[in-house]
């Protein structure tokens, strides 16, 4: 039964802050519960967020779009798309089988191969990073490794020059920013020309790469064919090659910062994975599930249904919480517990599940674990860098982003 008048603002700033007390409330009385705020159900469970996951004909990624019409409050922004870039489309997120056969085009550049053939790439920048602070003792860890190294790693795996770093860091942060609604019209416009740039940018990479081939993702995606039949159109490149620019920047940064700080906050599953490096593939999971990075992701619900004996009507907008997901004791015993030898750890749903899950999530995986096995060669003793941090989260109710972390280690 859905119990509108539960105590429970999942948008106010304490609940974003930390809502895992709420998500427990929530999962024990209301899985599904129907936000009174904004109409938005939200699913708590593990096995609802599955099942709402896997069942696409009745739960939508399409409609989810961030289509123009949510995204910006200033109308004027489509047709400063259509007439001096090209129109934005969220191509990834159709419904099958047009998905996957969008999907098939992006997946080659993530087989086991090509990621087990970036280690000594993503070690190389991981050394070159903690150079640069190593014998300082400490380091602000966001912006000296856990920002720097996702984007380096993602533009060489597009095929994009090390220079273009700086450029490709603001394009990245101007196609963030209309999703989280806080520009007036005259910003939205710069916000949508710096995209316009991006995307002119980019077009002329796909020139490059028709002329010489190679095997980057933008090579793939412009040499190869839809369905077997058909090259794809510069838009639908467009579309796949900003969504995997910016797609895994931030999360893996976000990820990568959690991790750090639940090692500090539980000195004896340090001690584990430093004594055994075996473990750290674990604890990235488990760093993974504590804090997802990816709090919820929406789905539209299709047609009238009925979800945890919910009724939901059609055109709905469902919340997974994948945040609350990922501590659901039925599945994760002792939840709350960072646990790097916990048996299921992987299971979480981090990355989401079935046709959508992430594309990138054996990229983060490989840079989690190369960055934090280099991390304890060549440190030790990590601790919170004394009054430097206030352990605050950026107040976004998707995504669970710590917004700085300072620490100090000894150098090996
Ligand atoms: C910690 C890091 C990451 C997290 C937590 C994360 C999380 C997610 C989630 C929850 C989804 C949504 C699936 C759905 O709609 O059901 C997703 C999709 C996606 N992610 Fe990631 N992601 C991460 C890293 C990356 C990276 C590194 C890339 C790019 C290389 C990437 C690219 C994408 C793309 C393109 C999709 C759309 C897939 C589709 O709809 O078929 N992500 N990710």
């Amino acid at each position: 039964m859905n119990k509108e008048n539960i105590d429970i603002r999942l948008l106010d700033p304490a609940s974003v802050e930390c809502p895992y007390r709420d998500y427990q409330r929530l999962r024990e009385e209301a899985p599904v519960y129907r936000m009174p705020e904004t109409g938005w159900y939200v699913v708590t469970t593990y096995d609802l967020c599955r099942k709402v996951a896997k069942d696409w004909e009745t739960f939508s990624d399409q409609l989810t779009d961030w289509s123009q019409e949510t995204l910006w409050s200033n109308p004027e922004i489509p047709e400063i798309f259509e007439k001096e870039g090209w129109p934005r489309d969220a191509i990834l997120s159709r419904d099958p089988p047009l998905h996957d056969m969008y999907r098939s085009l992006v997946d080659v550049s993530f087989t086991k191969s090509r990621i087990d053939a970036m280690e000594p790439f993503i070690s190389g920048l991981v050394n070159d990073l903690i150079d640069q602070f190593i014998d300082k003792g400490e380091c602000d860890f966001i912006r000296d490794f856990a920002y720097p190294l996702p984007m380096h790693v993602i533009a060489d795996r597009l095929g994009l020059p090390p220079e273009d770093l700086p450029r490709l860091k603001f394009w990245s942060e101007e196609w963030v920013l209309p999703h989280a609604h806080t520009m007036n019209a005259e910003r939205e416009v710069a916000c949508a020309r710096n995209i316009v740039d991006l995307q002119r940018y980019l077009v002329e990479k796909f020139e490059e790469k028709r002329q010489n081939r190679d095997d980057r993702i933008l090579s793939d995606l412009v040499h190869g064919l839809f369905n077997g039949e058909r090259h794809l159109t510069t838009r639908e490149i467009l579309s796949m090659a900003e969504q995997l620019l910016v797609g895994g920047n931030e999360t893996t940064t976000n990820a990568m910062s959690s991790g750090m700080m639940l090692l500090i906050q539980n000195p004896d599953q340090y001690a584990l994975v430093q004594e055994d490096p075996k473990l750290i593939k674990n604890f990235v999971e488990e760093v993974l599930r504590v804090e997802s990075p990816t709090q919820g992701i929406f789905r539209v619900a299709v047609k009238d249904t009925e979800l945890g004996g919910v009724p939901i009507p059609r055109g709905s907008m469902i919340n997974m919480r994948f945040g609350a997901a990922n501590r659901d004791e039925k599945i994760f015993p002792n939840a709350d517990k960072l646990d790097v030898c916990r048996k299921n750890a992987g299971a979480h749903l981090a990355f989401s599940t079935a046709e959508h899950h992430c594309v990138g999530a054996p990229l983060t995986r490989q840079e989690m674990n190369i960055a934090f096995k280099i991390l304890f060669e060549r440190m030790k003793n990590f601790q919170f860098a004394p009054g430097k941090n206030d352990f605050q989260h950026a107040g976004n109710f998707m995504v669970r982003a710590l917004k700085q972390l300072h620490i100090t280690f000894e150098k090996r």
